[in-house]
């Protein structure tokens, strides 16, 4: 080990999503120095799968000629059972024109209505059509957008190299440690600020929308590294998930007028949101699906049907292609012609790690956006096209602060961490024990079961037994295969160990909370108790050992706390 194996910059983003290349851009706009750090080729980050579309209130819809970034905030504040920290709403919806008009400009190609402005469609949660779209592939044309943006400033990418270990010195992140997958090798990074932008851990848990790769790596590293996380117990479960694999079927779909229909062809959401329908809010939607299926009005195996025949064949194959795509690919049949069979799949975490309005922790020099962080906008339930938002209004404002810090690095820092690191995973060589697959399958079955839509005292406190075993057993966890190039098996042990981790705090959490709010639904505690809990759960751990439980008030001041009907 020795002085070329630390790179060093002023600003390292660690993931290559939207957020984290947004907060690139910027950081390099700044003056900064700036690299990249991402486990997969950056056009292969999970915002690429993000199908539905960005929300801002352009007002280009005729039916939303009077959209206002205030009306985008209450409807925001609202879905978020008032939980969201109603400044940063503010910032969030103010933003959101400029930002979208940003990216149009760099060249993402949205969809267009007959005036040839943007085009926009109604979503969940939405009083009017106010989500921006690029066809069902938003996602995937605007992270090209941003990589084009990345690479013609010449910004460093170091791809395929995972992260193990943040460097702390004298309470100040330094850089980190990481894997070079294709090497093997181990290399330092040193740096004045690091921003984590590593998505969600969706992984932790069975039926899934997420990629293999969210495994909840950013929220682990900085947890262990003395930030702390918040609001950890909201778990976003989407509506409309592919019966069977739980590939995302977008709520795009039922903006453009999609049915959901029960076993007996009734649309069901009508009874439980009746002004709303199949565009509530989707912890509303969820969990009305689950209802559905639970009183025997699903069909055999557990689903309901997602019908958009009646759009008819040529709005399907312009505004949905994707879907239909993937209803052809992954089920066999033709939404054109038969009804998509859809059950509700974890989506989107609303929690991570706690962040002011400027992305910075509670540890000095790093700095988190996206996804992996809670800033926080979206409260106990986030409302869809939201999070596309969240990653460049934020990512850009994370990107201008974390330029400006100036910590100076400290090389001897990382080199002492660098060398520990190395005798880490070399002793993870040596282990004899489980393999990872056993302990992955328990882990995210306990979550399904145990922390899902519905939740309840006697069950949640049995899961988290499950992990508290699972995390025992980890500590033998065996790699198979000691191979240095691409070592698939160990980055799957790493990566279960920041996800067992993150598993707890989502269960002692939501533990915690006796009420139900978003989507936070507590079977014993049906109600929501603004008296005891509109209030924040902050969760710390000291040096990876004691966890110490915490509340923070929810910032209001835009709109008054109201009820949560639609
Ligand atoms: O349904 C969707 O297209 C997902 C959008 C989102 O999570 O924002």
């Amino acid at each position: 080990m020795g002085e070329k194996d630390i790179y060093r910059h002023d600003v390292i983003v660690i993931g290559g999503g939207l957020a984290g290349l947004r907060a690139a851009v910027e950081a390099c706009d700044c003056g900064a120095d700036t690299a990249v750090v991402s486990k997969v080729y950056p056009l292969r980050s999970h915002s690429v799968a993000a199908q539905g579309g960005i929300n801002a209130a352009l007002g280009n819809s005729p039916a939303a000629k009077d959209d206002t970034w205030e009306k985008h905030a209450f409807d925001t504040i609202k879905g978020s059972v008032y939980l969201a920290d109603q400044d940063a709403v503010e910032v969030l919806c103010r933003e959101a024109p400029e930002t979208v008009l940003e990216l149009e400009h760099w060249g993402t190609v949205f969809s267009r209505n007959k005036e040839g402005r943007i085009a926009q469609r109604p979503f969940g949660g939405a009083g009017v059509p106010r989500t921006c779209y690029a066809a069902d592939r938003t996602g995937h044309n605007l992270l090209n957008t941003l990589f084009e943006q990345a690479n013609s400033r010449g910004i460093k990418f170091y791809n395929e190299y995972f992260v193990t270990s943040l460097v702390v010195d004298e309470e100040i992140c330094r850089g980190c440690i990481t894997l070079d997958l294709q090497s093997g090798k181990v290399y330092g990074f040193a740096s004045n600020s690091l921003i984590l932008a590593t998505g969600g851990y969706g992984m932790i848990y069975d039926h899934s929308t997420n990629s293999l790769i969210n495994t909840a790596d950013g929220m682990a590293l900085a947890c262990n590294a003395g930030a702390q996380l918040k609001d950890m117990e909201f778990v976003q479960f989407h509506p409309t998930t592919l019966y069977g694999s739980n590939i995302l079927i977008s709520e795009g779909a039922r903006g453009e007028g999609a049915y959901l229909v029960n076993s007996e062809g009734d649309r069901f959401m009508a009874r439980f949101a009746p002004q709303a329908n199949e565009l509530a809010p989707r912890d509303i939607v969820a969990r009305s699906i689950m209802k559905e299926i639970e009183a025997g009005l699903g069909f055999d195996g557990g689903y309901v049907h997602l019908d958009l025949r009646h759009l008819g064949a040529e709005k399907i194959k312009e505004r949905l292609p994707g879907i239909r795509q993937i209803a052809m690919d992954f089920a066999d049949l033709d939404p054109v012609e038969v009804p998509i069979p859809v059950q509700p799949g974890q989506h989107y975490s609303m929690g991570g790690i706690d962040v002011g309005i400027d992305g910075e922790t509670g540890v000095k020099g790093l700095y988190a956006v996206g996804e992996c962080a809670c800033i926080s906008v979206h409260g106990a339930n986030r409302l869809g096209g939201n999070s596309l938002l969240d990653t460049l209004v934020f990512g850009k404002k994370v990107g201008k602060k974390a330029c400006n810090e100036r910590n100076g690095e400290h090389v001897s820092a990382v080199k002492d961490v660098m060398s520990r690191e190395i005798n880490r995973l070399q002793g993870l060589l040596n282990n004899k024990g489980e393999g990872f697959a056993t302990l992955m399958s328990e882990m995210k079955k306990t979550m399904f079961d145990r922390f899902g839509i519905f939740r309840d005292e006697d069950s949640m406190n049995e899961g988290l037994r499950s992990l508290n075993d699972l995390g025992k057993r980890y500590k033998q966890i065996v790699v198979k295969g000691s191979g240095k190039v691409f070592n698939q098996s160990l980055v799957r042990v790493l990566e279960l160990g920041y996800m067992l981790d993150i598993a707890e705090v989502v269960a002692v959490s939501a533990i915690e909370r006796k009420e139900s709010r978003g989507s936070h639904f507590r079977t014993d505690f049906p109600d929501r108790s603004d008296d005891q809990y509109l209030k924040h759960t902050l969760i710390k751990t000291d040096k990876g050992q004691k966890r110490s439980i915490d509340f923070s008030p929810v910032k209001l001041g835009l709109f008054p706390v109201k009820g949560d009907g639609y």
